[in-house]
């Protein structure tokens, strides 16, 4: 991995932005600039594209023309841009510490060893995979090679149909509360849920029956960002101002999700804001940075956070890291995956996009 240069980090911020105009200028439509709703305005500013974890899936995909994607969002989605480039492609990621504590909550030796139980308990019955795109890319190429796919919080409830009808059970990872807040969605009953706990699941001597009774498996990983917010939060805000409306994201728990007045991905949450009638009042569950755009974007609207909650992994994206790999483009910081999983993780992103 390389590391920002010194002379990057003493720069002044309006030699940054020039510096970025000039090179979007130089390098014209062999550049793509991909950016995640959570980013920083700073960072959005430079964005050909803006969009949700699927939204950017299917514009990497879509992206025929251009040599360089440069991916500003966390590095799970880096490395799907890097999984569904064209050939001619490279993909680079501003920096790839920007990880995802939830994409680590899972780990292919651990999902391999909790499958080899859950397809095992029932022999004769059938279970698909669902990963999350906040996965690594072998978990994506895991549910690849054993029919199963990949979802977003755009689509989880598609992939459960499309899974239900294949299969008996579901065994989806690493987020929990998105795998709950869909199985109400699709009514699947909380008594046919089994949570898959890395730590005590492997050693519970009732493993195999539980299993077997289980429709849903779901992996115990939750997003820090999202689990900040409470209840109380909501039940305070209605107090203050009855007729406001509540709109959270689906990494939120379930009962956050029941006391909102609607839940879905980054990309609903800037469709309810501007479908909301003007002069109305609107909180939002997730990430600070795209509520404090949506409020700057929606003067006539009053926009608020439930709560005030930075994911640290979007930030570390900031304007000097994506000069510098403008500065260096199709060099530093390409996003790999190896041949193999990549091939893998490919079938299931497509499979994805598909069904969506
Ligand atoms: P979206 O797919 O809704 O953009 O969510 C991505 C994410 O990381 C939410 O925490
Ligand atoms: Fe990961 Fe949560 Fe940050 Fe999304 S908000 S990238 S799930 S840590």
């Amino acid at each position: 991995m390389d590391l920002l240069p010194d002379a990057y980090r003493k720069m002044d911020p309006e030699e940054i932005r020039s510096g970025i105009r000039k090179r979007k200028e130089e390098l014209g439509k062999r550049l793509v600039i991909l950016g995640h709703h959570y980013q920083r305005q700073e960072v959005i500013d430079f964005a050909d594209h803006l969009g949700d974890s699927l939204g950017l899936s299917r514009l990497a995909a879509a992206q025929e023309d251009c040599e360089f994607i440069v991916f500003c969002g966390v590095r799970f989605m880096a490395e799907s841009a890097e999984i569904l480039r064209r050939d001619h492609q490279k993909v680079q990621h501003p920096d790839p510490k920007s990880g995802c504590p939830l994409a680590d909550m899972a780990d292919i030796a651990s999902v391999q060893r909790a499958w080899d139980r859950v397809a095992g308990a029932d022999p004769g019955g059938k279970v698909i995979p669902l990963t999350y795109m906040n996965s690594d890319s072998d978990l994506k190429a895991f549910c690849g090679e054993r029919e199963g796919a990949v979802c977003t919080s755009s689509n989880t409830r598609a992939a459960f149909e499309w899974a239900r009808e294949k299969a008996d059970k579901i065994f989806f990872f690493p987020d929990e509360n998105l795998g709950r807040n869909t199985a109400r969605q699709a009514g699947i009953p909380q008594e046919e849920i089994l949570l898959w706990d890395p730590e005590v699941s492997p050693t519970d001597p009732d493993i195999e029956s539980r299993i077997r009774e289980a429709t849903l498996i779901l992996w115990k990983g939750f997003c820090h960002v999202h689990t900040d917010f409470q209840p109380d939060h909501i039940r305070r805000i209605r107090e203050e101002d009855p007729s406001a409306k509540v709109v959270v994201h689906p990494e939120c728990s379930v009962e956050v999700v029941e006391a909102a007045d609607a839940a879905g991905s980054t990309e609903y949450i800037c469709r309810y804001v501007r479908e909301a009638p003007s002069g109305s009042s609107v909180y939002i569950g997730t990430e600070i940075n795209l509520v404090s755009r949506l409020a700057s974007e929606h003067p006539d609207k009053k926009i608020f956070e439930v709560f005030r909650s930075l994911c640290p992994n979007m930030f570390r994206i900031d304007p000097a890291k994506l000069l510098w790999i403008l500065d260096e483009i199709g060099e530093v910081n390409r996003v790999h995956v190896d041949p193999g999983t990549k091939e893998l993780a490919k079938v299931a992103l497509e499979r994805m996009l598909k069904f969506s």
